[in-house]
């Protein structure tokens, strides 16, 4: 069996490589996770990747299959070496089918790029992670990603109608249909959602899409301390305004973003809130206002923003805070450890707080931004990475952050994914859901080729 030999047949001689240095490019995603593959084979269509799947099959070879790699959980990387199915090629958008609200796409496609085809039309695909610019759709459905916009539309799960899927023996199905709702059986589109390429290889997707809403409006709102942003937001939805997007920022982030943006100048407070709001001209009126009402008695400051320019400023501004936290200290490094927590929304004031104890405790400046509304926060920790002693530290510290979010009725992961970062909470977060995950990965991977390592499975 020559394997690189193999791969250059199916797929071309330029689309399959063991060269060293291509091989160290794939060894990791956007995590510390590492790992490198035995080969990197880019196809251009589902009979290519059923082919692969099924050489793959037939000889044990593990298979990974990658989108832009911009996961944080070291999801896309080879733990077992074998194979990584590089699918950033099959980027094509299949069908804009507006009479019947939904896109088909190839998972390669870039998320930014979608919704500037939809706009277009008049309509979006409302799943909005920072990434937006560089993750694709594949990578999105396979972690079950989401972002900004969740709060109000859901996450990824709620738009996927159908999944053109390659089984690990090389067979290929289809989850759903175009149909926007069936109950003909175990709903698999779900199944395959989230699942992290343990159970198949996407290459083909039917999207839910929406209308563009008319307007948007958002107000900021600046608090003392990040428990009273919490306890704003808390109220806010019980009040019955669900924004479109409701983000915190806290002190040190706020002064990232101004320093990034000066022409933003969001107050130096405790804890900013952004909520923005979709709808109709006068319903962004009506909710604004009652935004407005609600966090008054708690908040330090509150004002809308002055026009549409300023809007774009903030949110193009927020999708960037990952990156530019780095900026603050030339001598540490973002890490995204411990970084994607959720709690149950009523629990979002107790969370923050006990953040903070932990950031104490272990001596470690952490930082708290994310999409508060639906309880998502993201904790950004900074070391220098040289330092053992300060990794140390950052690790007890995220482990205490997860088990803490997991005792709160939480989750390690709202948005990122397990891969291998985080599958260690996969028991103590599921329990015996745990042991049908396996399972079911044994009844459609017999052989466990499929990303081996990853989710707990
Ligand atoms: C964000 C990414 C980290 O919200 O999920 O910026
Ligand atoms: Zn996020």
């Amino acid at each position: 069996m020559n394997l690189i030999k193999t791969m250059q047949e199916i797929v071309g001689i330029d689309r399959a490589t063991d060269a060293p240095v291509q091989l160290y490019c794939y060894s990791s995603d956007a995590s510390q996770i590492r790992g490198t593959p035995d080969c990197v084979v880019r196809p251009q269509d589902t009979e290519q990747v059923s082919r692969i799947m099924r050489f793959a099959n037939e000889h044990d070879i593990p298979v990974t299959a990658r989108g832009a790699g911009t996961g944080l959980a070291g999801g896309a990387v080879a733990l077992e070496g074998g194979i990584v199915l590089d699918l950033s090629g099959m980027d094509r958008i299949v069908d804009i089918d507006i009479n019947n609200l939904q896109v088909a796409v190839e998972p390669g496609i870039i998320h930014s790029k979608l919704n500037e085809a939809l706009e277009a039309e008049g309509f979006f695909f409302p799943p909005d992670p920072g990434s937006s610019d560089m993750c694709t759709i594949g990578g999105l459905i396979a972690n079950n990603g989401s972002g900004m916009r969740s709060v109000k539309y859901g996450t990824t799960k709620s738009y996927v109608l159908d999944l053109e899927v390659v089984m690990a023996d090389g067979s290929v199905i289809h989850t759903g249909s175009k149909t926007l709702k069936s109950s003909a059986g175990y709903e698999l589109t779900r199944l395959m959602v989230g699942s992290e390429g343990t159970l198949g290889v996407i290459t083909k997707a039917v999207l839910k899409i929406l209308p563009l809403p008319k307007a948007r409006t958002v107000v900021l709102a600046s608090f003392e301390t990040p428990e009273l942003a919490g306890e704003a937001v808390v109220k806010t939805l019980s009040a019955g305004v669900i924004p479109s997007a409701c983000e915190i920022l806290d002190r040190t982030t706020v002064e990232v973003l101004n320093a990034y943006n000066p022409n933003i100048s969001i107050p130096n407070a405790g804890a900013t809130i952004l909520f923005e709001l979709d709808g109709t001209q006068s319903s962004v009126v009506e909710e604004s206002e009652t935004v407005e009402s609600v966090c008054n008695p708690l908040a330090s400051g509150i004002r809308i923003a002055a026009d549409r320019d300023e809007m774009e400023e903030i949110w193009s501004a927020r999708m960037l805070v990952g990156a530019a936290i780095s900026r603050i200290d030339p001598n540490r490094t973002r890490v995204y450890v411990g970084e994607d927590i959720g709690v149950p929304i009523k629990e979002i004031p107790r969370m923050l707080k006990l953040v903070q104890s932990i950031s104490d405790e272990f001596d470690l400046p952490i930082m708290t931004y994310g999409h508060i509304g639906d309880g998502n926060l993201h904790t950004g920790m900074c070391i220098d990475m040289l330092d053992n002693e300060q990794w140390e530290r950052l690790n007890l510290a995220a482990d205490k952050i997860h088990k803490t979010a997991i005792m709160l009725g939480g989750t390690v992961s709202a948005e990122h994914g397990i891969g291998s970062a985080r599958s260690e909470y996969m028991r103590l977060e599921r329990g015996g859901a745990l042991d049908v995950m396996i399972l079911i990965k044994r009844a459609l991977d017999p052989k466990g080729i499929l990303n081996p390592g990853k989710l707990g499975v």
